[in-house]
């Protein structure tokens, strides 16, 4: 709603305005695609096999609302075979079944890039730092930066094999929902935020110990890259994601204010396999999406990026019936003044609480006497100034000359 809707629409203008500085054009991908498109990213998450919106539409076809937007873009770039590398951007809302709660909603907005056709760790940077000058233009100072290498599918397996002979040792300590979790996908034991794991996480194997010389001079080369641009960050040996479609890099932004189950603002990472798997040719990727309804929730949280004020300049009161104020706010507006009006010819009293409750700088009055002369009354509403009766035909100057433009304080 208004005004909170004004900050939504100036956050997605910011991150634009990040991503198209470094050759990102925007993609408007479908909110409805093919089921496949989404199962065909792993069988093995929650976001495929519980959360989504999937049905029977009319034609019979099984299609889903999209729970997340990188799959359709490999999916949109198998289709098109676009030229390489491609490099593009979305924001839109996604849809998961999960349980709402602050900062987590079944209908949600992500902004994100994703970029196709390129190997270079140091397009891992890149990807990484636009998402961390976006915070930073946002004013958030509290985002923290952790980044994972899952290594090549491979290193992962082998992990994956190590991972499960470990917390099946475990056997009936572990929690039953992590013990459900470990037979589906043994990498989000890992994931669990429940006490009884704990002991049985911290003794885990790590990934750097099954890495390739391949995997981890890449994972060396993205550190590098992100001390070259000084952008702190923690190499976190057991972040995984919810999805499971990444190779190598893998990373995510947390919030320093909210709850440690919704405090990942925003994650990404590459999925060398994805294109393929969509049909298309071998094709590495990486990307990030960030939670536009978390982000502003941390926006709020450290009281930086406000909605914007904008107030109305000029409210017009008409008691003469109301023609009179078709026209002057039609003629204000025309001439770039954001501009309101009284309606239903109420009285002059009504019209005035109307006008000071907008907020606007002047109030435009026109009454039957400046209806006869061809006049107005301007009226400043916040300061003690006098009002001053103008001539209809220099009233859009005079208007001009006088209002201060109001910038929001946004930067
Ligand atoms: P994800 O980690 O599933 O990754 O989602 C990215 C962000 O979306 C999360 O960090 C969070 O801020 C927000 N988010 C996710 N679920 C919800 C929810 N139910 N309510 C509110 N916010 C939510 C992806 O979606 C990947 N496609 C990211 C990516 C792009 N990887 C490579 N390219």
């Amino acid at each position: 709603m208004p005004p909170e809707s004004a900050r939504w629409r100036r956050l997605t203008s910011v991150f634009a305005e990040v991503v198209e500085s470094a050759g990102y054009g925007q993609l408007i991908p479908p909110l409805l695609e093919d089921l496949g498109v989404f199962t065909r990213i792993g069988d093995a998450t929650d976001v495929v096999t519980k959360e989504m919106y999937d049905f029977v539409d009319k034609g019979d076809r099984r299609v889903a609302l999209r729970p997340e937007v990188t799959a359709s873009v490999c999916r949109s770039f198998a289709q098109h075979r676009p030229k390489l590398p491609w490099k593009v951007f979305y924001s839109g809302p996604n849809f998961r079944y999960e349980k709402p709660q602050r900062g987590r909603y079944r209908q949600f907005d992500q902004v994100g890039i994703e970029v196709l056709g390129v190997d270079d760790a140091f397009l891992d940077v890149e990807v990484i730092a636009l998402a961390w000058e976006f915070y930073r233009r946002l004013g958030l100072k509290q985002v923290k930066l952790i980044v994972n290498s899952l290594g090549e599918p491979d290193d992962r397996a082998q992990y994956v094999d190590a991972l499960r002979e470990h917390f099946e040792a475990a056997g009936s300590a572990l929690t039953e929902q992590s013990r459900a979790t470990l037979q589906r996908n043994p990498l989000r034991v890992l994931d669990s935020k429940r006490d009884p794991d704990q002991s049985f996480i911290a003794s885990a194997p790590l990934i750097a110990n099954f890495l390739s010389p391949e995997a981890t001079e890449h994972f060396a080369a993205v550190q590098a890259g992100l001390r070259e641009l000084d952008i702190p960050f923690e190499v976190e040996p057991k972040l995984v994601r919810g999805l499971d479609y990444y190779r190598r890099t893998i990373f995510e932004f947390q919030g320093g204010t909210l709850d440690s189950a919704q405090n990942a603002l925003g994650g990404g990472g590459r999925y060398d396999g994805l294109v393929e798997a969509l049909g298309g040719p071998a094709t590495p990727g990486v990307g990030f999406a960030l939670g536009v309804d978390r982000t502003l929730i941390a926006c709020d949280d450290e009281g930086v990026f406000a909605a914007p004020v904008k107030a109305i300049d000029v409210f017009v009161v008409d008691v003469t019936g109301g023609l009179n104020a078709v026209a002057v706010t039609a003629e204000l507006r025309r001439a770039g003044l954001v501009a309101d009006r009284g309606y239903d010819n109420r009285s002059m009293k009504a019209q005035m609480k109307l006008a000071n409750r907008s907020g606007a700088q002047f109030a435009v009055i026109i009454g039957g006497d400046e209806a006869d002369a061809g006049t107005a009354i301007v009226k400043p509403l916040r300061t003690q100034d006098d009002q001053v009766v103008i001539a209809r035909s220099t009233l859009v100057a005079h208007l001009l000359d006088n209002i201060h433009s109001e910038e929001s304080d946004l930067p």
